[in-house]
């Protein structure tokens, strides 16, 4: 593969603040990336600088990525500029972003990305596990346009009418070993969650207690749709969703002295001494390429949406830019706001939501078996998603389902470091050789 693109900004003798941002060349993951410029820029001391390390799966998107990533900054510059004469130099020293390579689904380069970046051995302020599939093939265009003219929100929220194939698998490629037959790994399984998984324990060395590992979720992962029988999704058609319930049970349980076992070898940190924090956002309902809607279609799929939000849905945030602001939060939060309102309310999923007008904002977000913040029937005060966010379907958390969740979530860990131990024996461990390219 080519060599990563980096931009020419100067970031010495500044103290840098690092972001490693996955699927970083469409989307969600662009538009994190250019409102972390924003937000950083006006919201840090002069004294800090922002890093991000943004992947893409091959040399022209990351050469793009860049070009875009500083066609937005010279925006954002020349705005300010309009503000204050002269602070555009200022700003422009403090921001850099570098592309590498990564394809989650392949984990010989997923190897290979943690292996360059363990080699620096800089610290990871924050990682956004934002890349993502949905694995989809093709629309029931009956079933769509029904539900989407008679019950919009829900439809466009929740849509039931994305056809996709059962079992596809992420043959891997590059591996060397002695094994006849490596066991399956699920496509999209393996883009969404387990080459996220595998990165975050690789790269665990650059990872302290004040790193923030976040997490894009969604809120289409209801527990219909996930079976601990079948982690991977590989029996049923529904593995996107299958990935997001699975993000939501790692993640909400990852603090939980039940799954400690399994989240101390996962990242492993001497006794007593506090993990990275994992949080779980997700960016509300987006119009993006992951539905792989033909072009001429688009317009209408973005119509739906703006009148799915004007009829009063909290999740149509519909632009990339506003779905971001719940990542962005999570990144750049200062450390005892959020800390603060997750010990005071409890872990949860931060969500992208806007008001009818348009106004985005960060909003607890309910998950089925799990509630708003892991506590049976409690709504955080002032919840303006409590009633018009919800799934129809959904059904109320109460003690016993709170206490079915953490189990599964346990079970889940289980799976998952099995899985991994697995993995790191066919590819080995990371650090025990020089880094090739891919
Ligand atoms: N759109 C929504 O309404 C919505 C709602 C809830 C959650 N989300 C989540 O938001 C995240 C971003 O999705 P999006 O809507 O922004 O879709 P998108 O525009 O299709 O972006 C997906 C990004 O992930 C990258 N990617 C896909 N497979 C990858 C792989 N195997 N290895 C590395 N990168 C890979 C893509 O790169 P390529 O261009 O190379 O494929 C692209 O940069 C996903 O996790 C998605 O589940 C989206």
């Amino acid at each position: 593969m080519d060599a990563p693109s980096q931009s020419l900004n100067n970031v010495a003798d500044q103290e840098t603040f690092t972001v490693l941002v996955t699927g970083a060349n469409s989307g969600l993951g662009f538009a994190i990336c250019c409102r972390l410029i924003d937000e950083f820029l006006f919201s840090r001391p002069q004294s800090q600088a922002l890093h991000i390390l943004y992947t893409t799966r091959d040399g022209k998107k990351s050469e793009d990525t860049r070009v875009r990533l500083n066609a937005h900054l010279q925006n954002t510059l020349r705005e300010a500029n309009g503000k204050t004469m002269g602070i555009s130099l200022l700003l422009e020293k403090r921001v850099k972003f570098e592309g590498v390579l990564v394809d989650l689904a392949q984990l010989v380069t997923v190897k290979a990305l943690a292996q360059q970046l363990l080699q620096r051995r800089q610290k990871l302020d924050a990682v956004v596990w934002n890349a993502g599939i949905g694995g989809w093939t093709g629309t029931n265009w009956p079933k769509a346009i029904w539900t989407l003219l008679t019950d919009i929100i829900q439809a466009s929220t929740w849509p039931t009418y994305q056809n996709s194939e059962i079992g596809t698998l992420a043959k891997q490629k590059g591996l060397a070993t002695t094994e006849e037959k490596t066991p399956p790994l699920g496509q999209v399984f393996t883009a969404n969650v387990f080459g996220h998984y595998m990165l975050t324990h690789w790269l665990s060395p650059l990872l302290d207690s004040d790193s923030r590992i976040v997490w894009v979720g969604s809120i289409t992962g209801l527990p219909n749709f996930f079976s601990l029988s079948d982690l991977q999704c590989l029996r049923a058609h529904d593995a996107y969703e299958s990935s997001k319930r699975l993000t939501d049970l790692l993640v909400l349980t990852s603090d939980l002295p039940s799954t400690a076992p399994f989240t101390q070898t996962f990242l492993p940190t001497p006794p007593s001494t506090p993990k990275p924090k994992m949080y779980l956002t997700h960016p509300g309902i987006l119009a993006t390429s992951i539905a792989s809607v033909f072009f001429l279609l688009e317009p209408f799929m973005v119509a739906f949406f703006y009148l799915a939000r004007w009829l009063g849905s909290p999740w149509h945030t519909v632009t990339a830019y506003k779905a971001a602001v719940s990542a962005c939060f999570c990144v750049l939060a200062p450390a005892p706001q959020l800390e603060e309102l997750e010990k005071r309310d409890g872990k949860g999923k931060w969500g992208s939501a806007v008001s009818v007008a348009g106004d985005e904002r960060v909003a607890r977000t309910e998950t089925e078996g799990w509630g708003f913040c892991g506590k049976a029937g409690e709504v955080p005060s002032g919840s303006m998603t409590a009633k018009a966010g919800r799934h129809r379907g959904m059904k109320e958390t109460g003690r016993e389902e709170r206490e079915e969740f953490e189990v599964l979530g346990r079970e889940v860990w289980r799976e998952m470091e099995a899985l991994r131990v697995g993995w790191e024996g066919r590819l080995g461990k990371v650090g025990q050789e020089a880094s090739e390219d891919f």
